[in-house]
């Protein structure tokens, strides 16, 4: 691969260009060679040495850049803190969290520092992606999830659930089956960080079908909420402690919700 990368960077600008015109048209193509080109260039550490392949972060940030995946990652694991302090609770007094939805571990490998005592756990549908935390992030324990309800938790289990960018992709009907879901797996009193892509009109839900193709299941897509839609109907499984427009990493608007008591 280095030998053939050498040979790429030797030909002028242009000749690059006309090569790239026909792979371009082909976004898979195109995206599997950008990926390559990601993983032997990259000279980043990671965090303590550890860094998912290209495609993995690709899968969580639609960015092949190694950098970047650090630093929005540190970025979101500081704005949970900082989203739970405005609650008046602090990440160190969980004992029990949960990464749903946790891709890679773009978070999660964050967290560990941030509550040393607590027991973290992580679940995604992304079979290797699970696969690459389980090998890489002993700290936490993972589990495989699917694309509905139930996944394989006990009850009440969680004092702390945080969901980033997860419901800032699915429909409708999955959000409710999940709300429930993430529910009945957090203890009574838990509190649950969801992150949500705002909407500043009126249209309340808006599911767009506009993915990228070849990359995720056709009903994972891009979902837009406003303020207002969160508050009446997430209401109806949780309370609505507080809504933070751009509280994730300045990009998604953050919700802070509350299992009622038993
Ligand atoms: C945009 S990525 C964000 C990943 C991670 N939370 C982060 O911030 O790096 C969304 C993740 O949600 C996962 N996901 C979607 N539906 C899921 C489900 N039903 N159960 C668990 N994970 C799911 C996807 O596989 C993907 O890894």
């Amino acid at each position: 691969m280095s030998l053939l990368l050498k040979l790429w960077h030797s030909l002028p600008l242009q000749s690059r260009a006309v090569i790239l015109k026909p792979v371009q048209r082909n976004a898979r193509i195109y995206r599997w060679l950008m990926l390559r080109h990601a993983d032997a260039i990259d000279q980043a550490d990671g965090v303590d040495g550890c860094l998912p392949p290209a495609e993995m972060r690709y899968r969580v940030s639609s960015s092949p850049h190694a950098d970047e995946f650090v630093r929005v990652g540190k970025t979101c694991a500081t704005d949970i803190q900082s989203a739970l302090l405005r609650i008046g609770r602090d990440l160190k007094s969980f004992t029990q969290i949960l990464d749903f939805g946790c891709g890679c571990g773009r978070t999660l490998v964050h967290m560990k520092n941030l509550a040393p005592e607590a027991q973290f756990q992580g679940t995604d549908i992304d079979a290797k992606a699970i696969e690459w935390c389980t090998t890489n992030l002993p700290f936490a324990t993972f589990r495989l999830s699917k694309e509905k309800p139930p996944i394989d938790y006990v009850g009440d289990t969680f004092d702390f659930i945080y969901v980033i960018s997860v419901f800032t992709h699915l429909d409708e009907e999955y959000q409710f089956l999940w709300l429930e879901e993430l529910r009945r797996i957090a203890k009574p009193g838990a509190i649950l960080l969801v992150t949500v892509h705002g909407l500043d009109d009126n249209r309340g839900f808006v599911f767009e079908r506009e993915y990228e193709k070849g990359l995720f299941p056709a009903w994972y897509q891009i979902t837009h909420h406003s303020q207002e839609y969160i508050y009446s109907n997430f209401s109806k499984y949780f309370d609505v402690l507080d809504y933070l427009p751009r509280g994730m990493n300045a990009h998604q608007d953050v919700v802070l919700l509350q299992k009622r008591p038993a």
